[in-house]
């Protein structure tokens, strides 16, 4: 009724200016981008949401005129599972079990009984995780789906390079082989899945967390526990007259994180989505965020370590094919290959941003994280960076908007997420907010000045690592 009332004033304005003869100052379709807006949990799930494109910064996702992608490479995270081992044993088997309990006697197995108001479709709701021991960790029919229109997008987006690929790379997890596997078969060509180990030194990059003993899923816990506690009360005391049973805490997150899974399970928003509101939602996101952060972010002094040694892969793999470089004897030694995968797990996207400072503000860290309020302008948002197929990318600009002089050509990288561009905020100055490739290799090999002892910081044993190139 507002916006309709806001509408028809709207309409009266124009009508008043048209009549002024000042026509001039009213926007050529005076209607606000935000007319519409309708709120979307699924867009706040960080971590456990269905894939979708990010809207970034803004910036055109084409490349910049003048430029052409003549490389890229990506890591990204698996697609759909029906959930992890953690988020189940914590928040959503518990709160199954009391679902489970409420089953009328009679008919076990069918209906539920006392379940009413925003909780009523709980009667006849189906657990999408209904055999957990063969489900948990693995991808979803849904997700293979999702994984192979994700794996159009960049073939329609990289038309030429993906024909160059010859070789993806997974590691030994179903979850990353499944989701590769999806991908590929929505290439032209032949493509081989290669599993990576701890014994090729590109498993660093690809999993970094994996090969470095002090990191641990643990930062951030006590903060997401304090929060949590903080942001369910109203929510308990708002559902509690609907449920049969005692509402928790760890129910509240478990219903919230099942709006995630389930609708990435059955490929449609679930039921459970419309009980809350859009501001318990930004809740929940900031929890998850703040938990991230913690121990992925900003937050954990390895982040930096365990996101620098793909940068520095990729930009050693991309200075190889820097055109300007090239002499008639110094063709790279490559196989053509100039789109590259690799598929990884949820923490790798964001020690790739914390490494460059993407999702970060300038403002001293504590005072990003409250415990016992939402910071709504903080720039950490990682519903953006890792819903399932979250991902990563690099790609390499050729531009030259001078002439058809080669000497003229420049070179650029520019950071994608999910689609977006993101620039890096030390190095924007190239077209389309990019960065020149010198500058680019130049921020990594300093950062690989400070943050290149791995096996130091992760407290590895001095083992011998073998040199395999990727
Ligand atoms: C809930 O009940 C179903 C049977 O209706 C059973 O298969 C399932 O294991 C139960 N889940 C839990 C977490 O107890
Ligand atoms: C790496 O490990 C795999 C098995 O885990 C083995 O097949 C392969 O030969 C090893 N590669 C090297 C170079 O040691
Ligand atoms: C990220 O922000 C912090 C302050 O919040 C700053 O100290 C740090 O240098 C930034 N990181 C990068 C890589 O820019
Ligand atoms: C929120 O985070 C921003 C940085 O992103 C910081 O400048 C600000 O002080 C924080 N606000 C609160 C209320 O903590």
């Amino acid at each position: 009724m507002v916006q309709l009332q806001g509408q028809l004033a709207g309409i009266v304005l124009v009508q008043w200016f048209l009549q002024l003869g000042s026509a001039a100052q009213i926007p050529l379709l005076p209607k606000s981008h935000t007319e519409g807006y309708k709120f979307d949990p699924l867009l706040h799930l960080p971590g456990i949401s269905p894939y979708f494109d990010a809207i970034g910064s803004g910036l055109s996702h084409a490349a910049p005129k003048h430029c052409e992608v003549t490389a890229a490479s990506y890591l990204v995270r698996h697609a759909a599972i029906y959930a992890n081992d953690d988020d189940y044993e914590t928040f959503i088997e518990p709160l199954i079990k009391k679902l489970n309990s409420t089953y009328t006697s009679t008919l076990y197995n069918k209906k539920r009984k006392g379940w009413n108001g925003p909780l009523s479709f709980f009667d006849k709701w189906e657990d999408p995780i209904d055999d957990p021991h063969n489900q948990l960790e693995q991808i979803t029919p849904q997700g293979i789906k999702d994984s192979k229109k994700v794996g159009k997008h960049l073939l329609s987006r990289y038309p030429k390079l993906v024909r160059t690929t010859k070789r993806v790379y997974a590691d030994k997890k179903a979850r990353t082989k499944d989701t590769a596997a999806a991908f590929v078969k929505v290439f032209p060509q032949k493509i081989e899945v290669v599993e990576i180990n701890l014994n090729r030194s590109s498993f660093h990059a690809q999993d970094p967390h994996k090969a470095c003993k002090a990191f641990s899923k643990k930062p951030g816990n006590d903060e997401l526990g304090v929060f949590t506690s903080h942001y369910t009360i109203p929510i308990i005391e708002r559902l509690q007259g609907f449920s049969p049973v005692k509402l928790e805490e760890t129910d509240i997150v478990g219903l919230q994180q099942l709006c995630g899974y389930e609708s990435a399970i059955r490929g449609k928003k679930s039921d459970i989505c419309d009980v809350f509101t859009d501001s318990e939602w930004m809740a929940y996101e900031y929890a998850w965020d703040l938990k991230y952060s913690h121990m992925v972010g900003h937050g954990n002094p390895l982040s930096p370590y365990l996101g620098f040694p793909w940068l520095k892969t990729t930009s050693e793999l991309m200075s190889k094919f820097h055109a300007p470089q090239h002499t008639d004897d110094e063709i790279p030694d490559d196989d053509g290959q100039r789109f590259f995968l690799a598929f990884t797990h949820r923490e790798v996207p964001p020690f790739i941003a914390t490494a460059l400072g993407l999702f970060n503000s300038s403002n001293a860290y504590a005072e990003e994280f409250p415990t016992d309020r939402i910071n709504w302008s903080r720039s950490w948002k990682m519903a953006e960076l890792i819903p399932f197929l979250g991902h990563v990318g690099i790609e390499k600009l050729t531009c030259n908007a001078v002439s058809k002089d080669p000497k003229d050509t420049r070179e650029y990288i520019r950071v994608i997420a999910n689609s977006a561009p993101r620039p890096i905020p030390k190095c924007q100055d190239g077209p389309g907010a990019s960065c020149g490739f010198d500058e680019f290799t130049r921020i990594v090999r300093t950062g690989m000045e400070v943050y290149g002892d791995f096996d130091g910081v992760c407290g590895n044993d001095e083992e011998k690592e073998d040199e395999g190139e990727l």
